[in-house]
């Protein structure tokens, strides 16, 4: 091989999910039991088969717990119990240890900054005066003003609107306020509270208890607020309603959430420590554009196992930021000995296909933003899918783990066109319409090409499903990709199964390959050589890998011989045949 350069050494590799596969379910759309419409315990249950054939380690489930559902299972009325519309903790039981039959682990969803407006605590303290015990769990403050009418400072909630909502008391007048950094449904937890942090200490050892071992933990960055909870400086007109609170330095990566990630670290490592055989994490969600530093303030050996590496996801097609976009997080990681958590889709994010489909994938300008970027540019499906594919290959052959979220191993795009009375995101209505938010990648999964049943989501003759399928929905089904050479479930299942197979795609050095071209993002890992073209036009391969080599997958199911590259292409290429 010519002229690998930059080797990127990982940590050692002795935790399993350092290198594992995980697999995003989004419990209300993945799978449906009980014919209510609403995804559920018993439905994931049911479709372990298929996870263990797609070749997962560990399944991350969204969060599960009793909710009102304002915002979906991010508003936890009861952190030690499961939400009646998904089943109860002896369905949930019964899954953990089906799972693990099937080699399957399970991670939750913690969410820490804020509970829902269920939440007994909440409701207690509602029910409390100004200045109680009860209060004190929670942000409660006086207004401003002379009949304390405005909100106690400036600050912007995460989802559009203030960042405070005035309570009524029990005599019908208006009272304090209380902070709500997402909707008012969520007041803030106050974390300088100790009710609060044994509360939480408690509930990870619940569920680690019942046999799930890990969590995913829920807007890390706004846990810790500035001290006498000061205005936030101004932010000009023309900053999209969601980007608005992200500006806020005394919500945003504040030191004083740092001591809440501490203590977790030493009761999850300690949890290990004392149960042989059980080996538990924490993978933090923080989005830090570009700001290595800041991920490292997350991830690192006192605080969060991992961080998920979201610049990848966030980068446009093209070599120079995509390289980048790996280089910085294996750069920032690999000295300390941490390894990077890679995706390319959550519940939270336009799907790849149609995110990649845009006319403007490739400008950095149509990318600015968090997640929930969406652009006016056209779309073209087929061209989204093709490069969902390639990038999927790159995704697998990264160093560390690789998190799936449901519905992209079936190259399912974004449902732009769901009607405004269908819609359900709190983003969309706080922010009056102005963003669309994020339904459109929560649509239930279509798991037969045949509609009974809402393309077998639910059981034949059920409610409709809580969000409308497309029409079309069925093309992707499941059902219609499964033995299928060429599907997108197919590639999934053998990429997944070759970095399985192969040591060299589960440990060891990320090498970059010299190559002088605009369009190919070349890199090796032990003895596989990985090259994308993310150009319109095919690039030649002599002078760049030997004659030796055999393609072991490819993204494009036409191409076999390693001389050509096709366009918007990735293939994995071995001397010999890992399967
Ligand atoms: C979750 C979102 C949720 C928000 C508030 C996020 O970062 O991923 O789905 O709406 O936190 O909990």
């Amino acid at each position: 091989m010519t002229n690998a350069t930059d080797q990127h050494h990982l940590g050692s590799t002795t935790h399993w999910w350092e290198t594992a596969v995980v697999y995003q379910v989004y419990v209300r759309s993945f799978a449906d039991a009980n014919g209510d419409g609403i995804g559920d315990l018993a439905g994931i249950t049911s479709r372990l088969p298929y996870l263990a054939d797609l070749g997962v380690d560990a399944l991350w489930l969204t969060p599960c717990f009793p909710s009102p559902q304002h915002d979906h299972g991010y508003d936890v009325a009861d952190y030690f119990d499961i939400e009646p519309a998904y089943g109860d903790l002896a369905i949930f039981d019964t899954m953990v240890s089906r799972a693990r039959e099937h080699g399957i682990r399970i991670l939750m969803d913690v969410v820490p900054n804020h509970c829902s407006w269920d939440h007994e605590w909440f409701k207690a303290a509602l029910a409390a005066a100004p200045g109680s015990p009860e209060r004190e769990r929670f942000y409660f403050r006086d207004g401003r003003g002379a009949d304390g009418s405005e909100p106690p400072n400036n600050w912007q909630a995460v989802f559009g609107g203030p960042a405070w909502h005035r309570v009524v008391d029990a005599d019908g007048t208006p009272g304090q306020w209380y902070l709500q950094t997402f909707t008012p449904q969520q007041p803030d937890w106050n974390w300088g509270c100790a009710d609060v942090v044994d509360y939480f200490d408690r509930m990870i050892t619940f569920w680690f208890d019942r046999g799930v071992d890990g969590f995913r933990v829920d807007a890390v960055a706004v846990l810790g607020k500035a001290p006498g909870l000061p205005d936030a400086p101004p932010v000009p007109d023309d900053v999209r309603p969601t980007d608005r609170a992200l500006r806020n330095p005394h919500t945003h990566f504040r030191p004083e959430g740092h001591d809440v990630w501490r203590r977790w670290r030493k009761l999850v490592d300690g949890y290990s420590a004392e149960h042989p055989g059980r080996e538990v994490f924490t993978i933090a969600e923080a989005y830090t554009p570009r700001q290595p530093e800041v991920l490292l303030q997350f991830q690192n050996h006192e605080e969060f196992h991992q961080v998920f590496a979201f610049d990848f996801m966030l980068a446009p097609w093209n070599v120079h930021d995509l390289r980048e976009s790996i280089d910085a997080t294996v750069r920032a990681l690999s000295p300390e000995g941490l390894v990077p958590a890679w995706t390319l889709n959550n519940h939270d994010a336009q799907r790849a296909v149609t995110r990649y489909g845009r006319a403007d994938a490739h400008d950095p300008a149509s990318w600015t933003g968090n997640n929930l970027v969406y652009t006016d540019a056209p779309i073209d499906l087929d061209l989204g899918a093709r490069r969902a594919r390639a990038i999927a290959m790159i995704l697998l052959a990264l160093p560390g783990s690789a998190y799936l979220y449901q519905g992209e191993e079936l190259g399912l795009p974004e449902v732009l066109d769901i009607p405004a009375e269908a819609r359900q995101d709190p983003i969309f209505f706080r922010t009056n319409g102005a963003e669309i938010g994020r339904d459109g990648c929560r649509v239930p999964l279509p798991w037969t090409t045949a509609e009974d049943g809402a393309h077998g989501f639910s059981p034949i003759g059920s409610a409709a499903p809580w969000m409308p399928q497309p029409s079309a929905w069925g093309q992707y089904a499941a059902d219609a990709q499964d033995g299928v050479d060429g599907s997108m479930l197919e590639l999934y299942r053998r990429a997944i199964s070759v970095r399985r197979r192969h040591g060299d795609l589960r440990g060891g050095a990320l090498r970059w390959i010299a190559v002088e071209h605009p369009t190919l993002l070349a890199f090796e890992r032990g003895e596989i050589t990985v090259l994308l073209n993310v150009g319109s036009d095919p690039v030649e391969l002599s002078g760049i890998v030997d004659g030796t080599t055999r393609v072991v997958v490819a993204s494009d199911p036409e191409t076999s011989s390693a001389s050509v590259l096709p366009p918007d292409t990735a293939i994995w290429l071995a001397r010999t045949d890992p399967t």
